[in-house]
């Protein structure tokens, strides 16, 4: 028998303040999405943002239904907009924010397991590392220089073949 432990770095930063440009301006972006949130039954406003290899952003936010398991998680929403969009262009990075009118959320959401699986199958599809970038309302931010950190032992599509 054989122990093993796992580790995973990610940073934290202060507040959105603190970040690169380049990951704050996606963390507005996220933000802008949120407002498009269509969340009538939790009333829980996701926002996500993507950044192209090219350069170019896209944003979704989450979408439910009256049948509660179909509502779509904000970061399946832009990741399947975002290969339908740019189908060759890498996504480099993904910001995710949120907002509950119930309660100020001030530490970083993480992703849902299944959204965690959808991103590593991009990063898999890619051949290229997602950052995510993960805040709240407000309060620090999160940054994790690969999906598949945030998904270990992920289920990955190289076993089917
Ligand atoms: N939600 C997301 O958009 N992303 C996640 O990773 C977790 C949850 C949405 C789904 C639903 O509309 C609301 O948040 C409450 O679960």
């Amino acid at each position: 028998m054989q122990s093993q432990t796992l580790q995973i770095a990610f940073q934290v930063y202060p507040s959105s303040d603190a970040l690169l440009p380049v990951d704050r301006e996606l963390l507005v972006a996220a933000r802008r999405a949120l407002e498009n949130s269509y969340s009538p039954y939790s009333h829980f406003k996701v926002g996500a943002a993507v950044l192209f290899a090219n350069g170019e952003t896209l944003g979704g936010a989450n979408y439910e239904n009256a049948s509660y398991p179909m509502c779509i998680c904000a970061e399946q929403s832009v990741l399947s907009a975002a290969a339908s969009r740019f189908p060759l262009q890498p996504v480099l990075a993904i910001a995710i924010t949120v907002r509950n009118p119930q309660k100020m959320v001030s530490s970083p959401a993480a992703p849902c397991g299944a959204c965690r699986q959808v991103i590593c199958e991009t990063e898999q599809r890619n051949g290229h590392a997602m950052r995510v970038i993960l805040q709240g309302e407000s309060g620090p931010v999160y940054v994790f220089e690969k999906g598949s950190d945030l998904l270990p032992f992920a289920f990955a599509g190289d076993v089917l073949g």
